[in-house]
């Protein structure tokens, strides 16, 4: 099936040179006034300007789709979710406008344990559904790649169950998705005074079940105060790893404890968060995000060196929608940009931090909250967000031999008018695979 896609006002996010951005970089996003777009088989097979169109397609296919008017760019490539959860969270939502804190609301059952009781009552099936629908939604929205870990398990039953429903996700939805088993979420009630007898489990009931059915992809730990230490992340992401499993990992978003200098050593793919970040942990995301190995410090007292080593070098992903729901700073985008640190832009919906998957809002958060231009945040959200699934070579940028996963924007003046104008829907049409939605 071949379709063309014609008089595009702006085709936003085309490239053929493929590299992480980062520093100056992240502000270059090009495009193509007056487009076209040839589609086959859900493949962009070719592009251009309207000019060239006679030249590099001399025949014309008979599905042709007239986009005068509006703007095209590559699909939202969500790199952090946890959108399959049981039920929503919005009495403690209301807890926390009463003036209840999140330590009152712990000690209550609520937070991270309510979801997981609430999760291991439901069955695999329902669970799906849930999820499924959570999928449909955010692909409206214009999510074409997702990222979804488990996590509200927290039992061998509950975290299988977790990702066997994000393996039927995979198996049946047109999105391209990564699996993260988030097993080290917290401390189930059971193992509040025994830590190793629930990394045992981890390690010696949940692993070995997860790298057998191949449930997983990346392997997650939320390392903070009162959480997992930069230790512990250490001992189950050297398990997971001894299965293939490469580490995606939650640090820096309550406290500051050595957990990107423990993801550097780990060689992770990404640090996600980053909301409280100190300036030793700046200098170290700009290095460990090095694509050149040997110029980094080497770890505090051990002597060990800080591995870091093939491009495309340590990701930092920040989750503004987390920060805002939450009321807390904004993660330091600037800052990290100005220091060369290479970023994306994720979602992290899920019913505790951010109860939407609303890439859009994301994006404009980022650059309201933020101060990240339009191009910064646009490319963050799609390019960079793609290399932090290690998707990168099949979606994230208009790009010949990609996926044609496309949003349609309503007839809107400009690309800085999509951010500009936050929480109107500016999306009139979502293509995954070169099929509309
Ligand atoms: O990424 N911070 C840890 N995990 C989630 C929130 C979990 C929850 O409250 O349900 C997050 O923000
Ligand atoms: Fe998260």
């Amino acid at each position: 099936m071949t379709t063309l896609i014609t008089n595009i006002q702006q085709l936003i996010g085309t490239r053929e040179e493929h590299t992480l951005l980062r520093g100056a970089a992240l502000a270059n996003l090009p495009s193509i006034e007056n487009a076209f777009v040839l589609i086959e088989d859900g493949i962009i097979a070719e592009y251009g300007a309207m000019y060239e169109l006679e030249l590099k397609v001399p025949q014309l296919p008979k599905a042709i789709i007239d986009a005068a008017g509006q703007l095209v760019l590559p699909c939202w490539c969500d790199s952090h979710t946890h959108i399959v959860f049981a039920k929503s969270r919005e009495e403690e939502f209301i807890d926390k406008i009463k003036g209840m804190s999140y330590a009152d609301i712990a000690a209550k059952g609520g937070g991270i344990l309510n979801s997981a009781n609430k999760l291991n009552e439901i069955s695999e099936e329902a669970l799906f559904l849930h999820a499924w629908k959570r999928l449909e939604e955010v692909s409206q929205l214009g999510t074409g790649a997702i990222e979804i870990k488990s996590g509200y398990g927290l039992t061998v039953e509950g975290e299988l169950k977790m990702l066997r429903v994000i393996k039927k996700l995979k198996a049946q939805s047109d999105l391209s998705i990564k699996a993260t088993f988030l097993g080290a979420h917290t401390y189930p009630q059971a193992y509040k005074e025994d830590h190793q007898g629930y990394i045992d489990l981890i390690i010696n009931e949940m692993l070995p079940v997860i790298a057998k059915e191949k449930l997983a992809d990346y392997i997650d730990v939320f390392c903070e105060t009162g959480f997992f230490s930069p230790h512990e992340m250490e001992t189950i992401c050297k398990a997971g790893m001894s299965y293939g499993l490469k580490p995606k990992l939650h640090v820096n978003q309550l406290n500051s404890i050595g957990g990107i200098e423990a993801a550097i050593k780990l060689n992770a793919i990404s640090v996600d968060h980053l909301e409280t970040m100190t300036e030793t942990d700046i200098t170290l995301l700009r290095q460990g995000g090095s694509p050149q190995m040997g110029e980094l410090p080497r770890s505090s007292g051990q002597g060990e060196p800080l591995l870091r080593s093939d491009p495309p070098g340590l990701i930092g992903t920040l989750l503004p929608t987390a920060a805002f729901f939450l009321r807390m700073n904004y993660q330091p985008a600037r800052i990290l940009i100005d220091n060369n640190c290479a970023i994306a832009l994720a979602s992290d919906y899920n019913p505790g931090s951010s109860p939407s998957g609303n890439m859009n809002f994301v994006v404009a958060l980022s650059c309201i909250q933020m101060k990240m231009l339009p191009e910064e945040a646009i490319n963050a959200a799609t390019i960079n967000g793609a290399y932090a699934m290690e998707l990168q070579h099949e979606v994230g940028s208009i790009s010949i031999g990609k996926k044609a996963n496309l949003i349609f924007t309503k007839p809107i003046p400009s690309l800085a008018y999509l951010p500009y104008a936050f929480g109107n829907n500016l999306i009139d049409k979502v293509m995954i695979k070169g099929q509309f939605l």
